[in-house]
């Protein structure tokens, strides 16, 4: 058994997912084992997220549950890791004086050294990154020679994690600088991974059971690596990753409006492996807020890249991102979102209420000034326009059969199966047998079925639907999974 136990909790967006996933690696390398009781453990980490100031308040209240928990276990060490640590570090020692250890997003590398540190001294380790690659051309910053690139090299699968569903980062940084976002201070200069490294991870999960694989980059579109004097791509490293045998299918998040090229459309079409999902925040149907928020593209740009995306990439699958209450957002600019947003018709969005980040240019030029309850009912609005469209979208699904990845019980089913041990009566759709998987377009599928189906791809046909869900059945007498598109 291992000798020390690490709780390691997670806020924020996929690329701290992946983030915490290296470091459990890294860390059950130097003799660490997961625990999820914060009682038991000797090094608690928190994965911090920046993007809106709601995330690191909790972040804060949790690190108040900690301390409590350090109390009884003194030698217990708190580390705070991620976008939160690269932001703020002097604000975290001066609300969490117990903490011993900082690490921003681009040194998470140095996480077991800085552990060594802690041990050997008892004093704060802190890493953060100072990099001024910002001045290269983009090409021309690869993280081929970076010591951070030993995150994602080193990366190994952890007993008893999953890789059914597995990310590779292809890109760390973004250049962009939207006026309202922290992420290019905190994950610093776009940079690209050389892609010998990405098909070469892609080949590794694979062997460990990856079916499907999620490029990640904070845009992933404007993905460019020179390797022997060539140019690679998204759309060539899409091409790449579509020949590993094992993965079934292919996704990539997420894209930046103004550089979308063609060429990636196509691969979507021609490459079996490739899903027809893409997720291409807007942020706004306004072009007068897209310019405050400095997005270099027009609404009538963005309308005329998805009319060539569903031109192009027949039954293609859309999922957005907008941000309500931006500073000085007239009702006018919202009733523009509004109108976008039916315009589009996404088969989901993710919205937010505009929260001002310390150190932005929004923060810096712009204030931050339309009220609290104007944001709480312009996201509502925009949710309920969401929730027809979504609905809309599903029930046209009915009667179809689709293809889906499955990925394990259903949180209903969880839920009904602890409401078999107490009172709750299970009601339809929530039985234990329920399964949960998700179409190539994204789309949220629960069906009944055996146990045995999860981490295969199945058929089903899609019998009712809600504005999150459909719900399948397995077509009668036929369970047999699909034959892999991969091994055909
Ligand atoms: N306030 C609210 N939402 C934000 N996002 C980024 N920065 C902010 C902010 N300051 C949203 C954007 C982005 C998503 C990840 O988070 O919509 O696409
Ligand atoms: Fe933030 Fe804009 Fe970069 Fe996205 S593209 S991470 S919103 S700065």
């Amino acid at each position: 058994m291992a000798d020390k136990r690490v709780y390691l909790e997670t806020m924020g967006c996929q690329m701290n997912v992946l983030d915490s996933e290296l470091v459990l690696g890294q860390l059950c390398a130097i003799g660490y084992e997961p625990t999820d009781d914060i009682r038991q453990a000797d090094l608690v980490l928190l994965n911090t997220c920046s993007v809106r100031e709601h995330a690191e308040e909790k972040v804060y209240s949790r690190l108040g549950e900690v301390g409590q928990a350090r109390r009884k276990r003194p030698r217990m060490i708190v580390g705070v890791i991620g976008c939160m640590a690269e932001r703020d570090p002097e604000m975290i020692s001066q609300r969490a004086p117990y903490v011993r250890l900082i690490c921003g997003p681009g040194n998470l590398n140095e996480l077991p050294e800085l552990i060594r540190e802690v041990q050997e001294t008892g004093e704060l380790a802190v890493a953060l990154e100072h990099d001024n690659s910002r001045k290269l051309p983009k090409h021309a910053r690869t993280l081929e020679h970076d010591n951070i690139e030993s995150l994602d090299l080193s990366r190994t699968v952890v007993p008893g994690g999953s890789v059914l569903q597995s990310f590779i980062r292809v890109q760390r940084g973004c250049d962009k600088f939207c006026s309202y976002c922290v992420v290019p201070y905190t994950r610093g200069p776009e940079r690209s991974r050389p892609p010998a490294n990405i098909v070469a991870e892609a080949r590794r999960l694979a062997d460990f059971g990856a079916r499907e694989i999620t490029l990640l980059g904070q845009t992933v579109n404007s993905y460019s690596c020179t390797e022997n004097g060539h140019i690679v791509r998204l759309s060539d490293l899409l091409s790449r990753v579509n020949e590993v045998s094992g993965i079934e299918r292919v996704r990539f998040v997420t894209s930046y409006p103004g550089d979308f090229t063609d060429d990636i459309f196509h691969a979507m079409r021609d490459l079996p492996k490739v899903c027809e999902y893409l997720h291409l925040p807007a942020q706004s149907g306004s072009n007068t807020v897209l310019q405050r928020m400095k997005r270099d593209y027009t609404v009538e740009q963005y309308i005329e890249l998805i009319d060539r995306a569903r031109e192009i990439v027949p039954g293609i699958s859309l999922a957005g991102d907008f941000i309500v209450g931006f500073s000085g957002e007239t009702d006018a600019e919202h009733t523009a979102t509004l109108e976008l947003v039916r315009r589009v018709r996404y088969k989901s969005l993710f919205m937010f209420k505009y929260s001002e980040r310390p150190g932005t240019i929004a923060e810096r030029r712009l204030p931050d000034d339309v009220p609290v309850e104007i944001k709480a009912r312009r996201h509502a609005e925009l949710t309920e326009v969401q929730k027809g469209i979504s609905l809309a979208h599903h029930r046209a699904m009915i009667g179809r059969t689709v293809e889906v990845l499955v990925e394990g019980y259903s949180k209903a089913a969880l839920k009904a199966q602890l409401a078999e041990q107490g009172e709750v009566a299970p009601i339809r759709w929530h039985r234990p047998d329920q399964l949960v998987g998700r179409t190539r377009g994204d789309e949220i599928v629960v069906f009944s079925g055996p146990a045995s189906l999860i981490g295969r791809l199945v058929n089903v046909r899609v019998a009712e639907a809600t504005w999150l869900t459909l719900h399948a059945e397995l077509p009668a007498g036929d369970v047999r999974p699909l034959v892999s598109r991969a091994a055909m």
